[in-house]
């Protein structure tokens, strides 16, 4: 069923609380609203309501055994929605509240199992950014919101995204400009006897480590082709995948900008179009194929901004294959090679 989907700009600097005063009201009476996040723009709907909850899964055209993140503000919120508030959330809150972290906890009946895929437990996340804060308050204090792309596509890092998937589905996108991270927020799921990371993001290991005793990686994470599923059930399907096959090349850089320039050779041999995800320190070295840097190898921050962003706009150009550097990095570089390996499938090529 399609409907007009309406497109308002607000600036995060300046924000008009009218604009998102009509944004809320949209949200109270089970309605969609896009809206951006600090780190992917998210599709909120109710969190209290079945029937937004619903209205998401449709739009997204999403499993419904796939879970939602409910985002809040504040603790008392969190407290009115679960079942105990484990000490070691207040320490985590205290030191990434709000900000790119989402703590699993046993849920009550405050949020109904439409929202949780069924699940006794919710996940819950307290956005920084202002505009998502505002809406929040402008709306039940509990808002679900999965990433705003459709189900299986790159997640949405600027607002044009956001209307390329759901334009005509859902009743309002909030422009907010481009969001400052890029990748979804790390899940750390409470209700293990040991916390543990179900998705890595901009929060990582060691950070978490700081904070808790103990910390571990979900197993069914790293063992990409072991018969162990991961434990957030997003984690399991092929995700924020482009249009084209993708394929990792991963060694030392002179072997790997060499075995890209082969293959692309190869392919435009056969008139096929291919993309490149180089480096600044590679784009210049490489002979065929469009090209696109994703950052300075060592940035980090840039390379997790520009992934999803360069994913989609390969799937604009309507290339056939696209290959790409690998981007190994300490801190977000767990959380940028899984999303990465996951849009390609796991298809990685070492070269030596
Ligand atoms: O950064 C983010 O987290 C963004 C923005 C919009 O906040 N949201 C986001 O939501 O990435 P989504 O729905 O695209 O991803 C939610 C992930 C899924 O992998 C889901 O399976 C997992 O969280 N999840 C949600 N509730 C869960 C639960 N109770 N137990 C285990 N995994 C859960
Ligand atoms: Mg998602």
């Amino acid at each position: 069923m399609e409907m007009k989907t309406k497109i308002i700009k607000i600036n995060p600097q300046a924000i008009d609380f009218e604009a998102i005063a009509q944004a809320g009201e949209i949200l109270k009476k089970g309605g969609l609203v896009a809206f951006p996040t600090e780190t992917v723009y998210g599709l909120g709907g109710d969190a209290t309501n079945p029937d937004a909850s619903h209205k998401i899964y449709s739009a997204k055209g999403r499993p419904s055994d796939n879970p939602l993140i409910v985002h809040i503000t504040n603790m008392e919120a969190l407290e009115k929605m679960v079942a105990e508030v484990p000490p070691s959330a207040y320490a985590l809150a205290e030191r990434f509240w709000p900000g790119p972290l989402t703590m699993i906890f046993r849920k009550n009946e405050k949020i109904p199992y439409e929202t949780t895929g069924g699940m006794d437990t919710v996940a819950v996340r307290m956005p920084s950014d202002p505009i998502a804060r505002a809406l929040i308050d402008a709306s039940t204090g509990y808002v679900a919101a999965p990433s705003a792309n459709t189900s299986g596509r790159p997640s949405p890092t600027e607002a044009e995204h956001v209307a390329q998937d759901l334009c005509g589905k859902i009743d309002m996108i909030i422009d907010g400009g481009s969001v400052p991270i890029g990748l979804e927020s790390t899940i750390v799921d409470l209700t293990e006897d040991v916390p543990m990371i179900l998705r890595p993001g901009y929060i990582t290991l060691e950070m978490l480590g700081e904070v808790l005793d103990q910390v571990k990686v979900d197993p069914g994470l790293i063992a990409a082709d072991s018969d162990r599923k991961p434990k957030a059930p997003g984690m399991k399907y092929r995700h924020y995948a482009p249009k084209a096959d993708l394929k990792v090349v991963e060694g030392e850089t002179d072997a790997v900008v060499q075995e890209i320039n082969r293959l692309c050779t190869e392919l435009s041999a056969q008139n096929k179009r291919v993309g490149i995800i180089a480096t600044e320190e590679t784009k210049d070295r490489y002979e065929q194929g469009i090209v696109i840097s994703i950052g300075a190898r060592d940035d980090e921050e840039a390379i997790a901004r520009h992934l999803y962003g360069i994913l989609r706009r390969f799937d604009e150009l309507g290339v056939d294959a696209i290959f790409s550097e690998s981007f190994a990095t300490a801190g977000m570089g767990q959380a940028i090679m899984n999303r990465l390996l996951k849009a390609a499938g796991h298809q990685v090529l070492e070269v030596s």
